[in-house]
């Protein structure tokens, strides 16, 4: 560890006095100033849209907090909204076929500007980035916790009982808006964002509900 002597410290702080800015001089705008440098920088090119630089309510209030908690009414009407944009599958069927859903949670391409089709389908789950799955996989991220063991360790033995349903619909809100459960989430929302359809939600579902499913196993 590096010791601050007193001279230092003093020499320090005369510079500090030095620099500081005259207290009557306007403070900059940084907040405009960031988004004036993104505007010039990005354009629209295939797929990609510049369009995407413009934020949501839920999106500009956590960067403006910048990783601090949000006050709790905010917090909550955020939640709220984010719960009310979630659709349940249209045929009641929340589970589809775990396989395609490893693929999809294996597959991070998607929505960049070299992407020929902007389509759902052509999207990929990215899921590994962010969180351990199946044992099968040895590389992936922890920016969210391991899904290892997901429905088993909840008690999910037959995904269709009602007893089970409370942690389907969980699974199914969380996929679709993050945010319905933590207002500031970092995880993407899929089914509210686009990103995923309907068909492709389902398989993620059985990929982490399915008892046949590796992560279950
Ligand atoms: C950028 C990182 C990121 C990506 C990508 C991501 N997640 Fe998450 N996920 C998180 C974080 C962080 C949490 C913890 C809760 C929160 O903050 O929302 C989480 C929580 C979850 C939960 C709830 C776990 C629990 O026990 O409450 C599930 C289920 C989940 N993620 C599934 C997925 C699936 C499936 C995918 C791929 C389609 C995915 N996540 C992609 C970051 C991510």
């Amino acid at each position: 560890m590096k010791i601050i002597t007193p001279a230092a410290a003093l020499g320090a702080a005369i510079l500090l006095a030095g620099c500081a800015t005259p207290a009557s001089a306007p403070k900059p705008d940084y907040d405009a100033m960031l988004a004036s440098m993104l505007h010039a920088s990005f354009r629209d090119q295939g797929i990609a849209k510049a369009q995407r630089l413009q934020q949501d309510a839920a999106n500009a209030a956590c960067s403006k907090a910048m990783g601090a908690a949000l006050p709790e009414a905010q917090a909550q009407a955020l939640r709220e909204a984010a719960a009310k944009s979630v659709r349940w599958p249209a045929d009641g069927k929340f589970l589809g076929d775990w396989r395609a859903g490893e693929k999809l949670a294996q597959n991070g391409r998607g929505m960049t500007w070299s992407d020929k089709s902007a389509a759902p389908d052509a999207n990929g789950g990215n899921c590994y980035n962010c969180h351990q799955i199946t044992p099968g996989e040895i590389s992936f991220g922890t920016i969210g916790p391991s899904l290892l063991h997901y429905g088993r360790q909840r008690g999910v033995s037959d995904p269709d009982s009602p007893t089970s349903r409370a942690i389907v619909e969980f699974t199914w809100t969380k996929l679709y808006n993050s945010r319905a459960f933590s207002a500031c989430s970092e995880m993407p929302r899929f089914g509210h964002a686009g990103v995923l359809d309907e068909a492709q939600l389902k398989n993620l579902m059985a990929l982490l509900l399915d008892p046949k499913s590796p992560v279950n196993q």
